[in-house]
């Protein structure tokens, strides 16, 4: 069942609430989520005390984005552990909650893995249980120091492409502290750019149709005291003709073995934007994004979403409203194409980062060198 604390002010405090974390309140364990269909707006926390409940809010995007999306599957098999739920049930059903993202799959695999090793070692389910959220809490550190790298790392290739400084970046949906353990991905990039005093402007697309980019990436930005500017997405090319973008930075849902990668919807075109353009185009994402196993981008399962999302917005909202309004901006019965992500050729892709640093170009033998240092056999 998932349960709503007070709202608190978006504006208010400096600090965000964090995107996701276990709590122990005497009447058992709980996952908190940060509700991100509810921002910009308020900041409502979700608590969800069974899988059900976080499955339904992996759906809905309450909690999102793919390294954040495997914290929680791991912390979803381990409160089904706590709870004393069916364990093998409950990853099914996480797993499978959403298609695109691999670090659902893996993050679940990761606490489930943990959960029968400690059963096989003690034969006591309680241990099992501790053994469930370690292994999550133990990925959740990982994400973070991750996190860091990759910001550091992405950094020092900015100044390598781009000498001089004052880079302006231009990012496609949502890859910050709200996926992350730590401060995200693309989004950790300009971060680390804007703190050592070389981001001109971050560039955010408003990535139609959740808006994860206007609601999510400029609410980060704006904590964070960034110079940003929203645009629509179909604006980008215009900004592109006018000069104005230094360098692309995305995150990444999945990366096949073939480089390809599949990112939120929009990605691709922005990718053949930049080749044209002859700007840098980084894709910026943990290996635990790498997916050995899919061998091509034409291999990724792409999560196709509702229509209803593309023929309706959200209606707006105010602090403390029911969420769920929605405004019909096309004819009553008009059918929408809704892929949630596409894929982008290695080829359009100008750097990989990672936590081991910089890939490029991306190649087939790279990302496999990269799978082999990151996953030891
Ligand atoms: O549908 P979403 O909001 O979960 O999509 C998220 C993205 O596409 C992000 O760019 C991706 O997960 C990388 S987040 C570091």
């Amino acid at each position: 069942m998932a349960d709503q604390h007070a709202p608190s002010p978006v504006d208010a405090p400096p600090s965000m609430v964090p995107a996701l974390r276990w709590d122990e309140p005497p009447e058992g364990p709980v996952l908190v989520l940060l509700d991100q269909t509810r921002l910009p707006v308020e900041e409502v926390e979700l608590v969800c005390t069974d899988v059900p409940a976080l499955v339904g809010a992996i759906r809905t995007l309450a909690v999102r984005g793919a390294p954040l999306l495997g914290i929680a599957g791991a912390y979803g098999v381990a409160l089904a552990a706590a709870r004393g739920f069916d364990v093998d049930d409950a990853a099914q059903s996480l797993a499978g909650a959403r298609p695109t993202a691999v670090n659902l799959g893996y993050g679940v695999r990761r606490a489930l893995e943990a959960y029968r090793r400690a059963l096989d070692a003690s034969g006591d389910l309680a241990s099992a249980a501790a053994g469930a959220l370690a292994e999550a809490r133990r990925l959740h550190r990982e994400d973070a120091e991750g996190s860091a790298a990759m910001g550091a790392a992405g950094l020092a290739l900015l100044d390598e492409l781009l000498p001089g400084g004052n880079h302006r970046i231009l990012t496609h949906c949502n890859t910050g502290a709200l996926v992350s353990g730590g401060d995200g991905t693309a989004f950790a990039v300009a971060l680390a750019a804007h703190r050592a005093g070389r981001l001109r402007r971050l560039w955010v697309d408003e990535t139609r149709p959740l808006l994860q980019g206007a609601r999510l990436t400029a609410y980060e930005a704006a904590r964070n005291g960034m110079a940003y500017t929203l645009l629509t997405d179909s604006a980008a090319g215009s900004l592109f003709a006018a000069g104005e973008v230094d360098a692309v930075l995305i995150g990444a849902d999945r990366i096949a073995a073939d480089g390809s990668v599949a990112n939120k919807v929009g990605s691709y075109p922005l990718a053949v934007l930049a080749r044209y353009h002859h700007v840098p185009f980084v894709v910026v994402a943990p290996t635990t994004t790498i997916d050995p196993d899919t061998a091509d981008g034409a291999s990724i399962e792409v999560e196709q979403r509702p229509g209803q999302e593309v023929t309706e917005v959200m209606a707006p909202q105010t602090a403390g409203a029911e969420v769920g309004g929605a405004l019909p901006v096309a004819p009553l019965g008009t059918q929408a194409y809704n892929p949630a992500f596409d894929i982008t050729p290695p080829e359009l892709v100008t750097a990989l980062v990672t936590e081991h640093g910089a890939l490029s170009p991306v190649t087939g033998s790279g990302i496999a060198d990269l799978c082999a240092r990151s996953r030891p056999a």
